[in-house]
């Protein structure tokens, strides 16, 4: 039943995601951001000084760390936003800005705010190299060059690479190299298929990136970049990455850049303004677990989100389980069918229909706002109904959330 203080989605767009080689490796993340923020509230006819709230993910720090610190502070300023709104910059790895959606709700819920945007914002190619210890001075010997985008794990404090925790408790889980694989080139192929229907346009989920070149016409970026054509012959012959006993370059995401941006309200608010509801809000929770269960922890947050909510993962016509790899969404909707077979083939169909991470690209902080939208978008375009997007983050943090469409 419709209530005046559910919590109600009215904007979602994102940049196309990009592939490690883009021109969009030039924009700062900061900037990358601006595009989406004023994006999401100009096609929505949404004042900047409406907007109460702005919590903003992103967590490849060594790029933000280019332009200093509060990337979104810096960014609403840029975007135009007045000096007197409050925002917070959050990492919780690629859940950031899920998190940072549900900061949003409980100020809306707690009575703190009206009006808030979730911003995520990354761009991992445009990460520098750190040079530790030369501040104090290098007496003798060679300069140390730190590249914290390799592994991707969190290795100099004890942790394993999340490609290996993923790889190997996938194998635990009965998980093959390649089922990861099948994974894989079934989420190419089903980005392949939407994106001929007409899914993924500019307008709706996407608005284009323009970068200025030094000489010449500025490059304009309309599409994801790293879709590509794939088979499982060529899959089979990539090697793991990392150490990892499954992962390789084929059934991972790419490393990308990329924002996006969802705007929220109450659906008393949006009825004031006149505006149309894309999603209601029906639950979402953060969650976390033992750090080896990175690609258990999906499943985990949809359970407990779904117990939050009083339903049922078969009241869900659709689920988006952001593919950090192909383990991630295998496992996860083993787990959810309870290894029942038959449920967890039905359970995959269901899943990321549209392709996921591994084709679409995954610059992590601007991933859950990302499987959210193309959650709502799904659902709008099959004439509504329910459904679920979840999302893991460094050693096995996660967010769900559940969305009804009208
Ligand atoms: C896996 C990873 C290391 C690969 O990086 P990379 O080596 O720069 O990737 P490339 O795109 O160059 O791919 C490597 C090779 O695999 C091939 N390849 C990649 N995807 C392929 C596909 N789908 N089909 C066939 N070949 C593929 C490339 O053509 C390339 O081959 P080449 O060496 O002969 O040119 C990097 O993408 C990565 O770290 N991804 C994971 C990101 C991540 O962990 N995100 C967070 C999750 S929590």
């Amino acid at each position: 039943m419709k209530n005046k203080d559910d919590i109600v989605i009215v904007s979602a767009v994102r940049t196309p995601f990009s592939r490690f080689d883009s021109a969009m490796m030039d924009i700062s993340s900061i900037d990358l951001a601006v595009i989406v923020m004023n994006e999401v509230i100009r096609r929505v006819g949404v004042k900047p000084e409406d907007v109460d709230e702005i919590n903003y993910g992103s967590c490849v720090m060594a790029e933000m760390a280019l332009e200093t610190d509060i990337p979104v502070r810096q960014a609403s300023l840029l975007a135009g936003f007045p000096p007197e709104i409050l925002s917070v910059t959050l990492d919780r790895a690629c859940c950031s800005s899920l998190t940072a959606l549900r900061m949003g709700y409980r100020a809306i819920k707690a009575g703190d705010a009206e009006v808030c945007m979730a911003v995520g914002a990354e761009n991992m190619p445009r990460a520098p190299h750190l040079a530790p210890g030369l501040r104090k001075g290098v007496r003798i010997g060679h300069i140390r060059l730190m590249d914290n985008l390799f592994e991707l794990g969190y290795t100099a404090k004890g942790f394993a690479p999340v490609s290996v925790d993923a790889g190997e408790v996938a194998l635990e889980y009965g998980v093959s190299r390649t089922m990861q694989d099948e994974w894989a080139v079934k989420s190419q192929e089903r980005y392949a298929q939407a994106f001929a229907e007409g899914k993924f346009k500019i307008g709706e989920e996407i608005i284009p990136v323009v970068v200025p070149q030094k000489k010449g016409d500025p490059v304009v970026i309309e599409k994801d970049e790293a879709p590509r054509k794939t088979s499982m012959e060529a899959l089979a012959k990539l090697k793991p990455v990392y150490g990892s006993p499954t992962v390789t370059a084929g059934n991972a995401p790419p490393i990308s850049a990329g924002s996006s941006a969802l705007l929220f309200m109450t659906r008393k608010k949006a009825e004031e303004k006149k505006l149309k509801p894309l999603a209601t809000i029906i639950a979402s929770i953060g969650t976390a677990t033992i750090p080896r269960e990175i690609a258990v922890i999906p499943a985990l947050s949809i359970q407990q989100v779904l117990k939050k909510a009083g339903m049922t993962i078969e009241e869900m016509s659709l689920i988006e389980i952001n593919e950090a790899f192909a383990a991630m969404p295998l496992v996860s909707t083993k787990i959810l069918a309870d290894s029942n077979e038959k449920k967890w083939l039905e359970l995959q169909e269901r899943t990321n229909v549209n392709g996921g991470a591994i084709a679409i690209g995954h610059p992590v902080g601007a991933s859950a706002a990302r499987i959210t939208m193309t959650l709502a978008y799904e659902l709008r375009r099959r004439g509504g109904g329910y459904g679920v997007a979840s999302i893991c983050g460094g050693l096995a943090q996660g967010e769900a959330i559940i969305l009804k469409v009208e």
